[in-house]
């Protein structure tokens, strides 16, 4: 008989962000259920949170450490494990689930090093287990429904890509008044050596990416500081050469005041053009050549069999952020009972190959960017 594969949650306490939206997103179709946790680096904190979550007490752990080994040892212990702590514990939060035979779920970016991905790549791959990056924006209907289309050739060639995401929350030393999610990520012990390229920039690398199908070849990279006394870069620009001769430029900026969360790609080949603008996610730009712009909307009859799988409310119900979390958890959650028969395919969700991708692209950019602007290979 099926059952709800069980998950545990590593981060996600009481005043934190991310972790919240990974719950809803398991949630949203049933697949699982959570019930484990080492939620705070606070004990206390852990299992307060824990109660809030209707966790057993005796399942909220106090480290990720004790919460790896007792799951590990039950019979009806997590089967997954989701990482929502700052960036510096990815790694060796998902060493030590994998070690007990655990799935991972993890946020990005994958880890602070290359060295250290690159050794959990082996770990993966040595235990046949899986991993999951959750970069949400790809699982946009409408993204899919791009991805699709230079898939099927219908924007022909792909010359030029342009890729920002833009965000004005860190425009004042939002660090210096205790603002947590401000001080972690610009830390370079608890962040790693990149701030907005690492943050936001990895999101926007790893979306030109999957549409386009193509991968980085190089980077020429300027990385700035704005606000005084910041030790990590708070925007970058980036110029990318794309295998097959396509040309790039990906923007990230934390300081670009008016932004929000201002996610934006256009594509442009030899025969068609396409725009994704994360403010209007129900709609995707679409222009053949010769022809007038058309808007392909989420639910309606124009959009193609990826996006429709990727949607779950009919046309002008508004969708959003949490789905398209939910529809990575729901990707995963297919492989994972693949997986259980004895299949060893992936999903469609970003794995560990795209995980050490975005830090090998992190690390290439703040190589060039250190060299005053040299090409330097991916
Ligand atoms: N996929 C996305 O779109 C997206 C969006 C936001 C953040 N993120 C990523 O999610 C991660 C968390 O970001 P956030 O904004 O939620 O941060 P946050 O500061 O809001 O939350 C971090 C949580 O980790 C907990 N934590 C810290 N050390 C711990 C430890 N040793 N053991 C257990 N828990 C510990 C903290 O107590 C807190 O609950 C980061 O890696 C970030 O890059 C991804």
């Amino acid at each position: 008989m099926s059952r709800r594969i069980r998950l545990g949650m590593v981060g996600g306490g009481e005043g934190s962000f991310i972790g919240a939206a990974h719950r809803v997103a398991a949630r949203l179709d049933d697949e699982y259920e959570l019930v484990a946790a080492a939620l705070s680096s606070d004990a206390a904190r852990a299992q307060s949170s824990g109660a809030k979550l209707h966790l057993a007490p005796q399942r909220c752990y106090e480290n990720y450490a004790a919460m790896a080994q007792a799951e590990g040892a039950r019979s009806d212990g997590i089967d997954v494990v989701a990482i929502v702590t700052p960036n510096h514990l990815h790694v060796p939060v998902a060493r030590a689930f994998l070690e007990q035979g655990i799935h991972v779920i993890c946020d990005k970016p994958l880890g602070i090093s290359v060295a250290e991905v690159e050794d959990l790549r082996r770990q993966v791959q040595s235990s046949g287990l899986m991993l999951m990056v959750t970069h949400t924006y790809s699982a946009y209907p409408m993204v899919r429904h791009a991805r699709a289309l230079v898939q099927q050739g219908a924007i022909g060639d792909v010359r030029v890509v342009q890729v920002e995401y833009a965000q004005d929350w860190l425009s004042e030393p939002l660090e210096l008044t205790g603002q947590k999610q401000a001080a972690w990520r610009s830390n370079p012990a608890l962040a790693g050596p990149a701030g907005a390229l690492g943050d936001i920039g990895t999101h926007a690398f790893h979306l030109a990416e999957f549409v386009t199908g193509l991968r980085t070849e190089a980077v020429c990279a300027g990385l700035s500081t704005f606000v005084p006394g910041r030790t990590l870069d708070d925007d970058v620009q980036v110029m990318l050469r794309f295998q097959g001769g396509a040309r790039g430029m990906l923007w990230a900026s934390q300081v670009a005041v008016g932004n929000s969360n201002r996610l934006q790609l256009r594509v442009y080949g030899s025969q068609g053009g396409l725009h994704f603008d994360h403010a209007k996610q129900d709609q995707l730009l679409f222009s053949k050549l010769g022809a007038a712009e058309q808007t392909i909307y989420r639910g309606s009859t124009a959009a193609n069999s990826s996006a429709a799988a990727a949607t779950r409310l009919p046309c002008g119900h508004p969708e959003g952020y949490f789905e398209a979390f939910a529809n990575l958890y729901r990707e995963f959650a297919a492989s994972w009972r693949q997986y259980q028969l004895g299949s060893s395919q992936t999903g469609n969700y970003p794995d560990i190959a795209d995980g050490c991708r975005g830090v090998a692209f992190i690390d290439s950019t703040l190589k060039s960017s250190a060299s005053g602007g040299h090409w330097v290979a991916l």
